[in-house]
This record gives structure tokens, sequence and C-alpha cells, in this order.
């Protein structure tokens, strides 16, 4: 994982992006944005009120005042957040009265900045649930083109060396979408299928899970991920997906070899798409307990422009490395 990690925070140094930090009342998020500003990784903006931000810093004793601070409650910062959130959603009946009463929410204002092109990436989620995070993204960022499906995917490292990428993997979803239909697994896989390929600079093979390898069980839910299998692959005859495949017939190549002779992933995928998010959300847990392993995420993708979520027990390193994705995923536009 460390190698992975590191490698991102190379590539994001190059880019010298712009990372929204909305949770300002978070000593952990105030750490974590002074050690990603004195690691270069992005140039960080703080969300939230100056004063509260003054405070802390005497309290930490961080050196927070050489960041920049966006202050909702400032008045110009309220009026043009409030106009950029009112021309994403006037059409679903928002007001510009409730427009100007929502950015002062410190979530709501990073998701106009970002959207406004003020920042390039946001990251949040050490103090707000991973819904609050994703509603203000979603609302007024949108999803990119070509995909309606914001997700997530988790990057896993195991200590099974000879699967996956050496021992590593990336699954999705484990922390979105609960129960996808067949174009929403099919958005899911080609948006993992990039962050793959951003993440670990391989190709990606990717395996659509089922109960079902190749038609040896039928149930609507089996036709699911057949249907998306068919969607994936003719929306991106570039990539290599595979479906609908048991987890054993795609990341072991004696079972592919007994189970599915002639599939093209042959055992060896990479890149692992659950069904729904119980099946996601329940192996991803299973994986990093039982293998003493190591899950990274809930990375999200798919939105028009990086924000990504932390997870509640995020250490200030770990939302440094969060940063760094989010300014990587910025400098590569996906
Ligand atoms: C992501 C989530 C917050 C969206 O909730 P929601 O109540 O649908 O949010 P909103 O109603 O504010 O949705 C705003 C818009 O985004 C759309 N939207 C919702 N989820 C979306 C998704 N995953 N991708 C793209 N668009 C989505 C909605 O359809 C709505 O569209 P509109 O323009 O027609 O209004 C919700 O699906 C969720 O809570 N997921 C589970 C998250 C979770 O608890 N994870 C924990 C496991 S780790």
């Amino acid at each position: 994982m460390q190698s992975v990690i590191n490698s991102i925070r190379e590539r994001a140094v190059k880019y010298n992006k712009r990372i929204a930090l909305p949770e300002t009342d978070c000593d952990r998020t105030l750490q974590a944005a002074m050690k990603a500003h004195e690691a270069k990784l992005a140039e960080i903006v703080l969300v939230g009120s100056r004063k509260y931000v003054e405070t802390r810093a005497k309290h930490l004793e961080l050196d927070l005042m050489a960041l920049e601070i966006m202050d909702p409650e400032d008045e110009d910062v309220r009026k043009t957040c409030a106009a950029t959130y009112y021309e994403a959603r006037k059409a679903k009946g928002l007001t510009e009265e409730e427009a100007y009463e929502s950015v002062v929410d410190p979530l709501f204002c990073a998701a106009a900045l970002l959207k406004q092109g003020n920042v390039d990436g946001s990251v949040a989620g050490r103090i707000h649930s991973t819904a609050d995070v994703l509603r203000a993204l979603l609302r007024i960022v949108g999803t990119k083109d070509g995909c309606k499906t914001v997700s997530s995917c988790f990057i896993m490292a195991t200590p099974q060396r000879s699967l996956g990428r050496n021992g590593m993997f990336i699954f999705a979803d484990g922390g979105v979408v609960p129960q996808p239909t067949a174009e929403q697994l099919a958005d899911i896989a080609i948006s993992t299928a990039e962050s793959a390929k951003l993440y670990f600079e391989v190709e990606p093979r990717i395996a659509m899970l089922s109960f079902s390898t190749k038609g040896s069980a039928g149930h609507p839910d089996v036709e699911k991920v057949v249907e998306a299998t068919k969607l994936a692959q003719q929306r991106r005859p570039d990539l290599l997906i595979e479906g609908e495949l048991q987890a054993d017939a795609a990341i072991i190549p004696e079972i592919a070899e007994a189970k599915c002779p002639g599939d093209r992933l042959a055992g060896r995928a990479n890149v692992l798409i659950f069904p729904d998010l119980d099946a996601g959300n329940i192996a991803y847990k299973l994986v990093q307990r039982l293998t003493g392993g190591e899950a990274y995420g809930p990375l999200v993708q798919g939105l028009a422009k990086p924000g990504l979520d932390l997870s509640r027990g995020a250490t200030a390193d770990e939302i440094v490395n969060v940063i760094a994705i989010a300014a990587l995923r910025a400098g590569s536009g996906i």
C-alpha cells in the first residue's frame, strides 16, 4: 500500500492544485492542512470561520494563517457561492434565498467554490457523514460527462502477493450506491477502471462479480450483472471487462480455467465490481480483517470534479493522503 500512496503523493506534487478543506472545526483536519502545505502536495484553502481558525491555530501551535482561508460568512464569498448554487439547482425549484442560506454551510460553500473553478478539489468527511458530504457535491458539482453515477472505490492490499496486482485490488462500490441498476453498475465499473489506472498505473482487469459464473445460475440478480457487463463493454470496448463471474473465478487462474475456460481475464482480475453496496461493503471489511490487509477509502469517483470523502476515524496522515488523491485526480482530469 505504501508504494501506491507514495507514488500518488509524488505525482500530486507536480500539479500544485488548490484543494478546499471545509471541516475547519476539526483539529485533525487543521493538522493535516499544515502537513499537506509543508509537503507541497497542494495549495490548501481552508473553508470556514476565519476567527475560529485563528483561535485553533494558537491553541494547536500551527501557522495556519499562512494558508488561504475562505470564510462562508464573508459577504462576497457567500453571494458568489449562493449564485453558483442557485444556478445549479434553480431548475429543481431552489430559490435564491434558500441558496444564500445553504452556502453558509462550509460543505456547500466548498462545493460551490469547486464548481466555480476557484478550487480544484475538496476533501471532507472527518466529522460529517458520507451522505452529507456527497449531497452538497451532488447538488452543486454533479456527475462528470458520460457518467450518471457517483460511487466510491477502495484500494485493498492483501498479503496474497500472487493475486491481483501484487496482492492489491480495487473494490467498488463499498460506500455510496445501495442497490445499483444495471446502468449504474456499468457506470461504477467504468469509473473504477479509470480510478484503477490512476492509482495503480497498470491496465485495469475488471471482473463483474455475481454468485454465478457465465450462466451457472439463473436469477434476476444475475441478469442485472450480465446486463451491466454488456453495457460497460459496449460503452468502453477499450477496457477489459468480464462477467458475470464468481469471486474465485475472477481472481484464481486455476478456478477460472475450470469454471470459465477462455474467459479473457483468466482469473487475473485486479478490479472487482460488486453487485450492490451490501456485497461491496461487507467484502472490503472482511478482506481487510480476515487477511490482516489494508483498505483505503471510500475514494469517491464519478463527480465532474474531485470531491473526496474521509472515514470518520481518519488520522491526520490519512487526510493528507486523501488531499494528495484529490490533487492527483484534479491534475489528471478524472
Ligand atoms: C449518496 C446519497 C447521500 C444520495 O442521497 P439522496 O438523498 O439521493 O441525495 P439528494 O436527494 O440530495 O440527491 C441530489 C441529487 O443527486 C442524485 N443522486 C443521488 N445519489 C446519486 C449518485 N450516487 N450518483 C449520481 N446522482 C445521485 C439524486 O437523484 C438527486 O438528483 P436530482 O437532481 O434529481 O435532485 C445516498 O445515496 C446515500 O446516503 N448513500 C449511502 C451512503 C452511506 O451511507 N454510506 C455508508 C457506507 S460506507
